[in-house]
């Protein structure tokens, strides 16, 4: 039995009943929070404060202080694990995630090691144990990584905002290399996940945020395939309580048949699909978490209660939803549209569940 005081979001997960569909936002700590600038500004900057637990914590628990959120989700990055096999991470101000060393020499690729988390990951371990200690299971703590195609675009691109040209270029001239790549970096995110959850995360999440540049058949060999590899390694239990997961590829509203087949527990939805459409689809098999477009909570406090409660009602009755953006919350969003969300969701929702 779970000792959680509110473990609302579990239970929509693995499609059992709930009173109300939780809610929590993609990038709930960030930018758009004050609080979080002021973190940032004392610890120096976003990589600081991800390699120290106690900044961690501190700025995992800012939303949750603010707001009435069913879950918390792990402060970090999806690039730590390159950056734990040696690639250089760092952030130019304004610019994004860079690397020092992208992969793009046969030597380097076949050189590629998985990073030992208990050594090269450490300080996401310490902060996973040291959020659960802190939110005294007031509600869930959601661990997460990157998927490997996601994580292999940054590895060969050597930063974002690119036209995904050298990784497409590998993968349609030297499929053989980029496979290795993915296969070294799903045995990476397997050991990672299973060190979150052995540390106390107690649902996990892949973020496949590029899967969706891929073609139909690109997207099974080199995105889908790995992340079921990553899903088959996982530990499905810990400490007696079940491990939901949740696959979100931005722009998979097309493969969602095939994404529900990988052993995954729940889907993460962008904005572009209907949720209606989505649960008719796929529902009978997995919970779905989405899907508010966040360019939304730009708007005033009347439209964003419309399109929460038009989201509400697609989906309809009953359990197995998780309320969500359909990507992370913007930097310039302000926060009394994350309060209204929030609000709307919790009250607009009790009248689907009986
Ligand atoms: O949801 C949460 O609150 C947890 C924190 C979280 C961050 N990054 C913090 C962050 C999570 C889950 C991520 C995942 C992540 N990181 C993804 C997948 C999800 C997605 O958004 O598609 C990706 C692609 C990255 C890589 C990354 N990290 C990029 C592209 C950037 C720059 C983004 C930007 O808006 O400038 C980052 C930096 C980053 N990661 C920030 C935060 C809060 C902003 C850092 C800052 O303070 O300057």
């Amino acid at each position: 039995m779970t000792k959680l005081k509110n473990d609302t979001l579990l239970r929509a997960l693995l499609k059992q009943p709930t009173e109300y569909t939780p809610v929590w936002m993609m990038r709930q700590a960030g930018r758009y929070l004050p609080e979080y600038n002021k973190t940032r500004a004392r610890a120096g900057d976003f990589l600081s404060l991800c390699k120290n637990p106690d900044f961690a914590t501190e700025v995992t628990m800012q939303p949750l202080e603010r707001y009435s959120l069913d879950a918390a989700i792990l402060f970090s990055d999806i690039l730590t694990i390159p950056d734990a096999m040696g690639l250089g991470l760092y952030f130019a101000e304004g610019e994004g995630p860079k690397f020092e060393r992208p992969l793009r020499e046969e030597k380097e690729i076949r050189s590629l090691t998985a990073p030992d988390p208990a050594l090269h990951l450490k300080y996401v371990m310490d902060a996973v144990s040291q959020i659960r200690k802190t939110l005294d299971n007031q509600v869930p703590l959601i661990g997460f990584s990157g998927s490997p195609f996601t994580l292999a675009c940054y590895m060969i691109e050597g930063r974002g905002g690119t036209d995904f040209r050298q990784i497409k270029t590998m993968l349609y001239k030297r499929p053989d290399l980029l496979r290795h790549i993915l296969d070294i970096t799903a045995q990476s995110v397997t050991n990672y996940l299973n060190a979150q959850i052995e540390s106390g995360a107690q649902a996990v999440m892949i973020f496949d945020t590029w899967g969706g540049v891929l073609s139909h058949s690109a997207y099974q060999e080199f995105s889908l395939r790995y992340m079921k590899q990553i899903l088959t390694g996982l530990k499905r239990e810990h400490d007696g309580e079940r491990i939901p997961s949740v696959v979100f590829t931005k722009g998979g509203g097309l493969w969602l048949e095939s994404i529900a087949e990988s052993g995954c527990d729940a889907l993460g939805l962008d904005w572009t699909i209907n949720i209606a459409e989505a649960r008719n689809r796929v529902g009978h098999k997995v919970a779905l978490q989405g899907n508010l477009d966040p360019a939304i909570l730009f708007s005033t406090p009347e439209v964003i209660t419309t399109e929460v409660e038009k989201i509400l009602k697609d989906y309809g009755s009953g359990s197995g939803h998780v309320f969500n953006l359909g990507h992370g919350i913007s930097q310039f969003t302000p926060p009394e549209s994350a309060l209204t969300l929030i609000n709307a969701v919790h009250s607009l929702s009790k009248k689907y569940h009986s």
